[in-house]
């Protein structure tokens, strides 16, 4: 009787011993971990925005929806200043420079959803904004130029266009890539001098040491757009502001470097080099067209890197414009409230 005791307490004691092993093993091996979730990135490759373009519909909206791909392939060409279909956009930068390819490319200011996303509240505003409305203030920020009208053939062409892309996509939580990559937001500011240097080192063999691009041989549009002067995005457009190029920097860019989801840059990197191409005391870029501009009319709602005042906060124009941003961020949500970025 007393042996059989005995056999069960040395069982009992080896499973014990078996289980805790398995216990600490599991707890101890984060690399364990990393591989489950590589393993599951690997299938969820497929989730990545895809539309494909080669199924465009048939008809006469078949051939709006053709024309709004090409407006947006081609935006110089047809309604930049020489335009042969009119005169709207007033540089020659095309709207896929940005929207890279023609807005369904991951990572790169994705278009997939925007038609099933509006009427949406643009805090710039302070209203709500129509996709039209929307699709004109790129008409007018980065592209310098005057708005489409509204009921005319070209805005209804980009419209039905992004409508189509919409249509022909799936996207649901699991999706990647409609939003451009994140980066994470350093203790320090970024640094416009380092961005100097990196630029040199990443960006000037194609964007030009005078970060004029360089046009096309046909003069048309160009081979490699303007990252500042008078050509290019205006102070007010979204790719003004530090976080936001930066995020879209990474996934982007240098052009030869980058490819879907895969960034060269590190964050810290994309930050200062946003940081060099947005400051405006080294470069010029082109001022507002009209004084009447709309301009988060509840200051309250500012993204926290928008570089003009008045805040509703105590930080200064600076330290929104280049961070350290995590104060800000501490601050308004130490206020109940997730400002935006
Ligand atoms: C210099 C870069 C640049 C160019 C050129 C540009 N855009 Fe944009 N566009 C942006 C940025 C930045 C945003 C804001 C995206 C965000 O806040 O995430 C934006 C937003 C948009 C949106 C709203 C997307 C959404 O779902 O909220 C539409 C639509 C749009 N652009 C269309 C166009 C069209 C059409 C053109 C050409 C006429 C164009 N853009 C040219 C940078 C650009
Ligand atoms: C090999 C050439 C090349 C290099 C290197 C390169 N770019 Fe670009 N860049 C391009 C091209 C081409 C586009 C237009 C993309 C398109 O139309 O799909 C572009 C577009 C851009 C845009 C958006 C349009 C605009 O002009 O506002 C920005 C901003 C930009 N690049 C910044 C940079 C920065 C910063 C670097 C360095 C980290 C860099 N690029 C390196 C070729 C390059």
């Amino acid at each position: 009787m007393k042996k059989i005791y005995q056999y069960t307490a040395i069982l009992f004691a080896a499973l014990v011993l078996i289980i805790m092993a398995q216990l600490l093993s599991s707890c101890n091996t984060p690399g364990t971990a990393q591989a489950n979730n590589q393993d599951s990135l690997a299938t969820h490759a497929d989730t990545l925005v895809k539309v494909d373009t080669s199924k465009m519909p048939k008809g006469k909206y078949g051939a709006a929806v053709k024309y709004g791909r090409d407006l947006m392939l081609h935006t110089a060409y047809y309604i930049g200043p020489d335009g042969v279909n009119g005169h709207y956009t007033g540089n020659k930068m095309n709207c896929t420079n940005c929207h890279r390819d023609a807005g369904t490319r991951p990572f790169a200011f994705n278009l997939v959803r925007s038609f099933r996303d509006y009427p949406q509240y643009r805090a710039r505003e302070g209203r709500i904004l129509s996709l039209a409305e929307r699709i004109n203030n790129c008409v007018m920020r980065p592209n310098l130029g005057r708005p489409l009208p509204l009921d005319g053939k070209e805005m209804i062409s980009i419209m039905a266009y992004l409508k189509f892309l919409s249509d022909s996509s799936h996207t649901d939580s699991h999706t990647k890539g409609l939003k451009n990559m994140t980066v994470e937001l350093p203790d320090v500011a970024a640094s416009s001098d380092r961005g100097e240097k990196l630029y040199a080192l990443h960006c000037q063999r194609c964007h030009a040491q005078n970060g004029e691009g360089k046009m096309l041989a046909s003069n048309v549009s160009y081979e490699y757009p303007p990252v500042w002067g008078m050509l290019a995005y205006r102070p007010g457009s979204s790719m003004h502001r530090v976080v936001k190029l930066a995020q879209w920097l990474k996934g982007n860019m240098p052009y030869d470097k980058t490819t879907l989801g895969k960034a060269f840059l590190t964050d810290a990197e994309s930050l200062d080099i946003a940081a060099f191409i947005n400051d405006d005391t080294k470069h010029k870029r082109p001022a507002p067209k009209t004084t009447k501009e709309v301009d988060y009319p509840f200051y309250e709602e500012k993204a926290i890197d928008y570089d003009k005042g008045p805040f509703k906060d105590p930080f200064t124009e600076k330290q929104h414009k280049y961070g350290p941003y995590k104060p800000i961020i501490d601050y308004w949500q130490g206020k109940g409230i997730t400002p935006a970025i």
